[in-house]
Protein backbone atom coordinates (compact mmCIF):
# COMPACT_ATOMS: atom_id res chain seq x y z
CA UNK A 1 0.00 0.00 0.00
CA UNK A 2 1.33 3.38 -0.98
CA UNK A 3 0.16 5.88 1.63
CA UNK A 4 0.85 9.82 0.54
CA UNK A 5 -0.23 12.94 2.82
CA UNK A 6 -1.27 16.03 1.06
CA UNK A 7 -1.31 19.63 2.61
CA UNK A 8 -2.33 23.13 1.58
CA UNK A 9 -0.23 26.12 4.00
CA UNK A 10 -0.03 29.77 3.60
CA UNK A 11 -2.55 31.95 1.87
CA UNK A 12 -5.04 30.49 0.11
CA UNK A 13 -5.43 30.96 -3.86
CA UNK A 14 -7.67 29.27 -7.23
CA UNK A 15 -6.52 26.31 -8.43
CA UNK A 16 -5.30 24.53 -4.86
CA UNK A 17 -8.40 22.36 -5.16
CA UNK A 18 -8.15 21.30 -9.03
CA UNK A 19 -3.95 20.67 -8.30
CA UNK A 20 -5.33 18.17 -5.39
CA UNK A 21 -7.57 16.71 -7.41
CA UNK A 22 -5.17 16.23 -10.49
CA UNK A 23 -2.20 14.74 -7.96
CA UNK A 24 -4.89 12.24 -6.46
CA UNK A 25 -6.33 11.06 -10.41
CA UNK A 26 -2.90 10.59 -11.03
CA UNK A 27 -2.34 8.41 -8.30
CA UNK A 28 -5.54 6.76 -8.25
CA UNK A 29 -5.20 6.27 -12.01
CA UNK A 30 -2.06 4.29 -11.63
CA UNK A 31 -2.07 2.88 -7.98
CA UNK A 32 -5.99 1.67 -8.10
CA UNK A 33 -6.74 0.79 -4.74
CA UNK A 34 -3.34 0.42 -3.44
CA UNK A 35 -3.46 4.12 -2.39
CA UNK A 36 -4.12 5.80 0.62
CA UNK A 37 -4.31 9.73 0.68
CA UNK A 38 -4.36 11.23 3.82
CA UNK A 39 -5.84 14.95 3.71
CA UNK A 40 -3.70 17.24 6.30
CA UNK A 41 -6.30 19.49 7.95
CA UNK A 42 -5.19 23.25 7.63
CA UNK A 43 -1.46 22.98 6.75
CA UNK A 44 1.80 22.46 8.66
CA UNK A 45 -0.59 22.74 11.91
CA UNK A 46 -2.49 19.84 10.91
CA UNK A 47 0.98 18.15 10.40
CA UNK A 48 1.99 19.63 13.96
CA UNK A 49 -1.09 18.52 15.92
CA UNK A 50 -1.54 15.07 13.92
CA UNK A 51 -4.93 16.07 12.43
CA UNK A 52 -5.77 14.27 9.23
CA UNK A 53 -8.35 12.54 7.29
CA UNK A 54 -8.23 9.49 5.13
CA UNK A 55 -9.57 10.82 1.77
CA UNK A 56 -11.82 8.97 -0.05
CA UNK A 57 -11.71 9.34 -4.17
CA UNK A 58 -15.15 10.68 -3.93
CA UNK A 59 -13.70 13.49 -2.46
CA UNK A 60 -11.75 14.71 -5.34
CA UNK A 61 -14.73 14.57 -7.35
CA UNK A 62 -16.40 18.18 -8.57
CA UNK A 63 -13.70 20.12 -7.13
CA UNK A 64 -11.89 21.59 -10.07
CA UNK A 65 -13.86 24.83 -10.36
CA UNK A 66 -14.26 24.98 -6.35
CA UNK A 67 -12.09 28.06 -4.89
CA UNK A 68 -10.28 27.84 -1.73
CA UNK A 69 -9.04 24.54 -0.38
CA UNK A 70 -10.77 21.82 1.19
CA UNK A 71 -7.94 20.61 3.36
CA UNK A 72 -8.03 24.15 5.10
CA UNK A 73 -5.00 26.45 5.87
CA UNK A 74 -3.18 28.16 8.19
CA UNK A 75 0.40 30.04 7.91
CA UNK A 76 3.33 28.70 10.43
CA UNK A 77 6.21 31.31 10.00
CA UNK A 78 9.16 29.04 9.19
CA UNK A 79 11.54 31.41 11.47
CA UNK A 80 8.91 29.62 14.20
CA UNK A 81 9.04 26.37 13.12
CA UNK A 82 12.62 25.44 15.09
CA UNK A 83 11.41 27.01 18.01
CA UNK A 84 9.65 25.21 20.84
CA UNK A 85 6.43 26.80 21.85
CA UNK A 86 6.48 28.37 25.42
CA UNK A 87 3.32 27.25 26.30
CA UNK A 88 2.77 23.72 24.76
CA UNK A 89 6.12 22.81 24.95
CA UNK A 90 5.77 21.63 21.51
CA UNK A 91 9.05 20.85 19.54
CA UNK A 92 7.56 21.37 16.12
CA UNK A 93 9.59 19.58 13.73
CA UNK A 94 9.80 16.66 15.73
CA UNK A 95 5.67 16.75 16.07
CA UNK A 96 5.45 17.13 11.94
CA UNK A 97 8.17 13.73 11.84
CA UNK A 98 6.58 12.03 14.13
CA UNK A 99 2.67 12.36 11.96
CA UNK A 100 4.74 11.55 8.98
CA UNK A 101 5.87 8.27 10.36
CA UNK A 102 2.88 7.58 12.28
CA UNK A 103 0.71 7.58 9.27
CA UNK A 104 3.35 5.55 7.70
CA UNK A 105 3.69 8.07 4.79
CA UNK A 106 5.65 7.08 1.47
CA UNK A 107 5.67 10.97 0.99
CA UNK A 108 4.53 14.53 1.79
CA UNK A 109 2.57 16.88 -0.78
CA UNK A 110 3.20 20.13 0.03
CA UNK A 111 1.51 23.09 -1.69
CA UNK A 112 2.13 26.55 -0.96
CA UNK A 113 4.36 29.83 -1.56
CA UNK A 114 8.20 30.64 -0.10
CA UNK A 115 7.64 30.57 3.20
CA UNK A 116 6.10 26.94 3.33
CA UNK A 117 8.70 26.00 0.30
CA UNK A 118 11.43 26.63 3.10
CA UNK A 119 9.55 24.36 5.54
CA UNK A 120 9.02 21.22 3.09
CA UNK A 121 13.21 21.87 2.68
CA UNK A 122 13.46 21.93 5.94
CA UNK A 123 11.05 18.49 6.19
CA UNK A 124 13.19 17.25 3.35
CA UNK A 125 16.52 17.79 4.81
CA UNK A 126 14.87 15.84 7.96
CA UNK A 127 14.83 12.86 5.78
CA UNK A 128 10.67 12.93 5.03
CA UNK A 129 9.63 12.56 0.88
CA UNK A 130 8.51 15.45 0.03
CA UNK A 131 7.19 16.66 -3.29
CA UNK A 132 5.44 20.07 -3.75
CA UNK A 133 3.46 22.27 -5.99
CA UNK A 134 4.13 26.30 -6.72
CA UNK A 135 1.26 28.31 -5.45
CA UNK A 136 0.60 31.86 -4.85
CA UNK A 137 -1.15 35.01 -6.24
CA UNK A 138 1.96 36.62 -5.83
CA UNK A 139 3.80 34.29 -8.87
CA UNK A 140 6.78 35.56 -6.65
CA UNK A 141 8.36 31.74 -6.18
CA UNK A 142 12.10 30.99 -7.55
CA UNK A 143 12.30 28.34 -9.95
CA UNK A 144 9.22 28.13 -11.86
CA UNK A 145 7.85 30.84 -14.63
CA UNK A 146 4.60 30.92 -12.81
CA UNK A 147 2.50 30.10 -9.87
CA UNK A 148 -0.83 29.21 -9.77
CA UNK A 149 -3.42 31.40 -8.91
CA UNK A 150 -1.50 33.91 -10.27
CA UNK A 151 -3.52 34.19 -13.34
CA UNK A 152 -7.18 34.13 -11.47
CA UNK A 153 -5.78 37.13 -9.50
CA UNK A 154 -4.57 39.10 -12.69
CA UNK A 155 -8.15 38.29 -14.36
CA UNK A 156 -9.89 39.54 -10.77
CA UNK A 157 -7.11 42.84 -10.64
CA UNK A 158 -7.70 43.43 -14.43
CA UNK A 159 -11.41 43.67 -14.18
CA UNK A 160 -11.62 45.64 -11.13
CA UNK A 161 -9.47 48.41 -13.07
CA UNK A 162 -11.93 47.59 -15.90
CA UNK A 163 -14.87 48.77 -13.96
CA UNK A 164 -13.09 52.04 -11.87
CA UNK A 165 -12.05 52.99 -15.72
CA UNK A 166 -16.00 53.69 -16.00
CA UNK A 167 -17.15 55.33 -12.83
CA UNK A 168 -13.11 57.27 -13.15
CA UNK A 169 -13.91 58.38 -16.50
CA UNK A 170 -17.48 59.55 -15.23
CA UNK A 171 -16.44 61.73 -12.62
CA UNK A 172 -12.80 62.88 -14.07
CA UNK A 173 -11.08 61.60 -10.94
CA UNK A 174 -7.66 60.33 -10.31
CA UNK A 175 -7.97 56.44 -9.42
CA UNK A 176 -5.53 54.04 -7.15
CA UNK A 177 -6.31 50.21 -7.26
CA UNK A 178 -4.59 48.50 -4.59
CA UNK A 179 -3.37 45.03 -5.75
CA UNK A 180 -1.68 42.20 -3.32
CA UNK A 181 2.05 41.55 -3.62
CA UNK A 182 3.67 42.87 -0.83
CA UNK A 183 7.72 42.05 -2.06
CA UNK A 184 6.76 41.56 -5.63
CA UNK A 185 4.74 43.62 -8.36
CA UNK A 186 4.06 40.70 -10.57
CA UNK A 187 0.40 40.93 -10.17
CA UNK A 188 -0.09 44.70 -10.20
CA UNK A 189 2.47 45.28 -13.35
CA UNK A 190 -0.15 42.23 -15.08
CA UNK A 191 -3.04 43.24 -14.03
CA UNK A 192 -2.27 47.50 -14.70
CA UNK A 193 -0.86 46.51 -18.03
CA UNK A 194 -4.12 44.72 -19.23
CA UNK A 195 -6.25 47.12 -17.70
CA UNK A 196 -4.59 50.28 -19.23
CA UNK A 197 -3.83 51.79 -15.94
CA UNK A 198 -1.74 55.23 -16.56
CA UNK A 199 0.81 54.66 -13.55
CA UNK A 200 2.03 51.15 -12.51
CA UNK A 201 3.67 51.05 -8.81
CA UNK A 202 5.56 48.11 -7.86
CA UNK A 203 7.82 47.43 -5.52
CA UNK A 204 10.73 46.53 -7.20
CA UNK A 205 10.97 50.10 -8.43
CA UNK A 206 11.03 52.88 -5.60
CA UNK A 207 8.78 55.79 -7.26
CA UNK A 208 8.87 59.25 -6.52
CA UNK A 209 6.27 61.16 -6.04
CA UNK A 210 6.79 64.12 -8.15
CA UNK A 211 7.34 62.11 -11.14
CA UNK A 212 4.09 60.29 -10.81
CA UNK A 213 2.30 63.69 -9.78
CA UNK A 214 3.83 64.76 -13.43
CA UNK A 215 1.96 62.11 -15.21
CA UNK A 216 -1.25 62.96 -13.84
CA UNK A 217 -0.85 66.68 -14.59
CA UNK A 218 0.46 65.88 -17.96
CA UNK A 219 -2.49 63.74 -18.49
CA UNK A 220 -4.64 66.46 -17.60
CA UNK A 221 -2.79 69.17 -19.96
CA UNK A 222 -3.74 66.94 -22.56
CA UNK A 223 -7.59 66.68 -22.39
CA UNK A 224 -7.59 63.56 -20.06
CA UNK A 225 -10.17 64.29 -17.33
CA UNK A 226 -9.08 61.09 -15.12
CA UNK A 227 -6.27 58.69 -14.48
CA UNK A 228 -5.50 55.10 -13.19
CA UNK A 229 -2.67 53.88 -11.24
CA UNK A 230 -2.40 50.53 -10.27
CA UNK A 231 -0.21 50.41 -7.05
CA UNK A 232 1.54 47.48 -5.47
CA UNK A 233 0.80 47.06 -1.56
CA UNK A 234 4.64 46.98 -1.38
CA UNK A 235 5.12 50.15 -3.15
CA UNK A 236 7.70 52.09 -1.75
CA UNK A 237 8.99 55.82 -2.42
CA UNK A 238 12.65 56.13 -3.33
CA UNK A 239 13.26 58.50 -0.25
CA UNK A 240 12.00 55.61 1.93
CA UNK A 241 13.70 52.73 0.25
CA UNK A 242 16.90 54.19 0.29
CA UNK A 243 16.76 54.77 4.17
CA UNK A 244 18.60 51.94 6.55
CA UNK A 245 16.55 48.77 7.20
CA UNK A 246 15.47 49.47 10.30
CA UNK A 247 14.77 53.04 9.95
CA UNK A 248 12.80 51.60 6.69
CA UNK A 249 11.24 49.71 8.49
CA UNK A 250 10.08 52.05 11.34
CA UNK A 251 9.14 54.13 8.53
CA UNK A 252 6.82 51.78 6.83
CA UNK A 253 5.29 50.77 10.17
CA UNK A 254 4.59 54.67 11.51
CA UNK A 255 2.82 55.50 7.90
CA UNK A 256 -0.21 57.36 8.67
CA UNK A 257 -2.49 55.83 6.17
CA UNK A 258 -4.00 52.65 6.24
CA UNK A 259 -1.90 51.77 3.32
CA UNK A 260 0.73 53.24 0.71
CA UNK A 261 -2.28 53.93 -1.75
CA UNK A 262 -3.94 56.31 0.55
CA UNK A 263 -0.69 58.51 0.84
CA UNK A 264 0.09 58.19 -2.62
CA UNK A 265 -3.69 59.38 -3.59
CA UNK A 266 -3.46 62.15 -0.80
CA UNK A 267 0.24 63.54 -2.10
CA UNK A 268 -1.42 63.88 -5.80
CA UNK A 269 -4.76 65.77 -4.71
CA UNK A 270 -2.97 68.26 -2.81
CA UNK A 271 -0.86 68.75 -5.98
CA UNK A 272 -3.31 68.35 -8.38
CA UNK A 273 -6.65 69.36 -7.08
CA UNK A 274 -7.87 66.42 -8.53
CA UNK A 275 -10.62 64.23 -6.78
CA UNK A 276 -8.52 61.42 -5.77
CA UNK A 277 -9.87 57.80 -4.61
CA UNK A 278 -8.64 54.32 -3.97
CA UNK A 279 -9.97 50.99 -4.15
CA UNK A 280 -8.50 48.01 -2.61
CA UNK A 281 -9.63 44.93 -3.64
CA UNK A 282 -7.67 42.96 -1.45
CA UNK A 283 -8.31 38.83 -0.64
CA UNK A 284 -11.36 39.18 -3.31
CA UNK A 285 -8.15 38.94 -5.51
CA UNK A 286 -7.32 35.48 -4.07
CA UNK A 287 -11.41 33.87 -3.80
CA UNK A 288 -13.58 31.95 -6.06
CA UNK A 289 -13.32 29.69 -8.88
CA UNK A 290 -9.77 28.87 -10.87
CA UNK A 291 -9.75 30.51 -14.36
CA UNK A 292 -8.85 27.98 -17.08
CA UNK A 293 -5.33 28.47 -17.67
CA UNK A 294 -4.71 27.84 -13.71
CA UNK A 295 -7.40 24.79 -13.90
CA UNK A 296 -4.85 23.95 -17.16
CA UNK A 297 -1.71 24.63 -15.20
CA UNK A 298 -2.79 22.84 -11.61
CA UNK A 299 -4.23 19.65 -13.55
CA UNK A 300 -0.95 19.00 -15.20
CA UNK A 301 1.56 20.17 -11.92
CA UNK A 302 -0.83 17.41 -10.03
CA UNK A 303 -0.15 14.66 -12.28
CA UNK A 304 3.68 15.69 -12.23
CA UNK A 305 3.11 15.15 -8.38
CA UNK A 306 2.27 12.07 -8.81
CA UNK A 307 4.67 10.43 -11.41
CA UNK A 308 7.40 12.40 -9.14
CA UNK A 309 5.51 9.87 -5.97
CA UNK A 310 5.55 6.91 -8.81
CA UNK A 311 8.93 7.29 -9.54
CA UNK A 312 9.84 7.47 -5.75
CA UNK A 313 11.46 10.72 -7.03
CA UNK A 314 11.56 13.28 -3.75
CA UNK A 315 12.71 16.34 -2.54
CA UNK A 316 11.30 18.15 -5.53
CA UNK A 317 9.21 21.01 -6.39
CA UNK A 318 7.32 20.96 -9.84
CA UNK A 319 8.04 23.81 -11.59
CA UNK A 320 6.50 25.07 -15.33
CA UNK A 321 9.95 26.37 -17.66
CA UNK A 322 8.63 27.32 -21.02
CA UNK A 323 5.11 25.57 -21.12
CA UNK A 324 6.89 22.11 -19.61
CA UNK A 325 6.63 20.98 -16.05
CA UNK A 326 9.53 19.63 -14.86
CA UNK A 327 11.16 19.22 -10.97
CA UNK A 328 13.16 21.82 -9.26
CA UNK A 329 15.28 20.74 -6.49
CA UNK A 330 13.88 22.27 -3.05
CA UNK A 331 16.72 23.29 -1.77
CA UNK A 332 17.37 25.77 -4.55
CA UNK A 333 13.56 26.59 -4.70
CA UNK A 334 13.69 27.49 -0.54
CA UNK A 335 14.50 30.67 0.87
CA UNK A 336 14.59 32.73 -2.78
CA UNK A 337 12.36 35.15 -4.10
CA UNK A 338 11.22 35.74 -7.35
CA UNK A 339 10.68 39.42 -8.12
CA UNK A 340 9.81 41.71 -11.61
CA UNK A 341 13.80 42.24 -12.54
CA UNK A 342 14.30 45.93 -13.52
CA UNK A 343 15.57 45.69 -16.87
CA UNK A 344 12.51 43.06 -17.38
CA UNK A 345 10.98 43.53 -21.17
CA UNK A 346 7.34 43.92 -19.59
CA UNK A 347 8.56 46.94 -18.18
CA UNK A 348 10.34 48.13 -21.14
CA UNK A 349 7.05 47.26 -23.27
CA UNK A 350 4.80 49.55 -20.91
CA UNK A 351 7.70 51.91 -20.59
CA UNK A 352 7.13 52.12 -24.95
CA UNK A 353 3.71 53.64 -24.71
CA UNK A 354 4.07 55.43 -22.12
CA UNK A 355 2.97 53.69 -18.93
CA UNK A 356 4.92 55.50 -15.92
CA UNK A 357 6.45 53.58 -13.25
CA UNK A 358 6.90 56.61 -11.25
CA UNK A 359 10.84 56.42 -11.44
O1 LIG B 1 -0.67 34.75 -0.28
C1 LIG B 1 -0.11 35.90 -0.76
C2 LIG B 1 -0.87 37.11 -0.27
O2 LIG B 1 -2.16 37.16 -0.81
C3 LIG B 1 -0.14 38.41 -0.54
O3 LIG B 1 -0.37 38.92 -1.83
C4 LIG B 1 -0.68 39.30 0.53
O4 LIG B 1 0.20 40.34 0.80
C5 LIG B 1 -0.85 38.37 1.69
O5 LIG B 1 -0.97 37.08 1.14
C6 LIG B 1 -2.02 38.64 2.58
O6 LIG B 1 -1.94 37.79 3.67
P1 LIG B 1 -3.14 37.42 4.63
O7 LIG B 1 -4.12 36.58 3.85
O8 LIG B 1 -2.52 36.64 5.72
O9 LIG B 1 -3.77 38.70 5.05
Amino acid sequence: MKRVGVLTSGGDCQGLNSAIRGLAKGLYEYYGKKVEIYGIIDGYRGLINGEYRLMKPEDFSGILTRGGTILGTSRQPFKQMRVIDDETNVDKVAAMKKTYKDLKLDCLVVLGGNGTHKSANMLSEEGLHVVSMPKTIDNDIWGTDITFGFQSAVDIATEVIDCIHTTATSHGRVFIIECMGHKAGWLTLHAGIAGGADVILIPEIPYDIKKVIETVKARTKSGKTFSILAVAEGAISKDIAELPKKKKKEAIANMMYPSISYKIAHEIEEATGQETRVTVPGHFQRGGSPNAYDRFITTRFGAACAKLIIDEKYGFMTAMINGEVVPVPLSEVAGKLKNVPVDSPIIKDAKSIGISFGD
